[in-house]
């Protein structure tokens, strides 16, 4: 069985200053059963760490260099996360690979170092409304997962999660229904299975992520290939408590 986990990508929302506030506010997610897990801006890291210190809330950063030091001015490496307890990290989003340029290769670069620094990826794939539209999507997705765990051993990436974020879902109030989002997530697992084999591809967790609310949270978690929610707008909220609910 395959623990759920719920993530909330807190984006480059809420100041150093109302960290607290929110965590608090959030301080009542039952993490019984599930992982939960909030991915704050950099500068919001250290306060979320110390004031989920005596639960199981786990926090996560939103992107990192691949690098582990050296000049590269305004970046943050894994290291520099794992010194400071942090244990997740999204890479990939697709914010990052459309406004940042983050591709495939720089992708892959990240994972690999992430699990060399013990940090837990949460890799984004999904497709934009136009692959969507022309049903060319799972192979735009199959190609993002090659090229993404090029060369990762199935040892490591059995501790990963997958975020399944169809782009026209993110943000716009207009989620995937769930037999859409089962559909891919079911298809990712397949790909895991002939990159890798399985076990591997029964073990790994997969989220779902774009437009999850408090109220579309149980369908969607309720389907087989479902491990759980990548949460944006929502975890900024209450509602948030009623999506980890959801995943109960
Ligand atoms: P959303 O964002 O929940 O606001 O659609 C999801 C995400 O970008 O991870």
């Amino acid at each position: 069985m395959r623990k759920k986990i719920v993530a909330g990508n807190w984006k480059m929302n809420i100041l150093p200053s109302k960290t607290n506030e929110l965590i608090n506010l959030l301080m009542s997610a039952n993490t019984d059963k599930i992982d939960v897990v909030y991915c704050t801006p950099f500068v919001d890291l250290h306060t979320a760490i110390s004031s989920t210190k005596n639960t199981n809330i786990k926090i996560g950063a939103q992107n990192a260099h691949f690098e582990d030091k050296g000049a590269y001015t305004g970046e943050i490496s894994f290291d520099m996360l794992n010194d400071i307890g942090v244990s997740y990290c999204i890479i990939g989003h697709s914010e990052r690979r459309t406004y940042f340029n983050d591709t495939d290769e720089c992708i892959n670069k990240k994972l690999i170092k992430a699990f060399d620094k013990n940090i837990t990826p949460i890799l984004c794939v999904g497709e934009n409304l136009e692959l969507r539209n022309t049903g060319t999507y799972k192979d735009f997705i199959k190609n993002q997962l090659v090229s993404d765990l090029k060369t990762i051993s199935k040892e490591k990436i059995a501790s990963m999660v997958i975020a399944y974020e169809p782009i026209w879902a993110i943000g716009t109030g207009l989620a995937a229904t769930s037999d859409q989002a089962e559909e891919i997530c079911s298809f990712i697992r397949s790909c895991i299975k002939e990159l890798y084999d399985a076990d591997t591809a029964e073990n790994i967790r997969i989220q779902y992520g774009g437009s999850v609310n408090g109220s579309n949270a149980k369908e969607l978690f309720s389907k087989p290939n479902i491990d759980g929610g990548l949460i944006g707008g929502a975890s900024l909220k209450e509602d948030f408590l009623k999506i980890v609910e959801a995943a109960l």
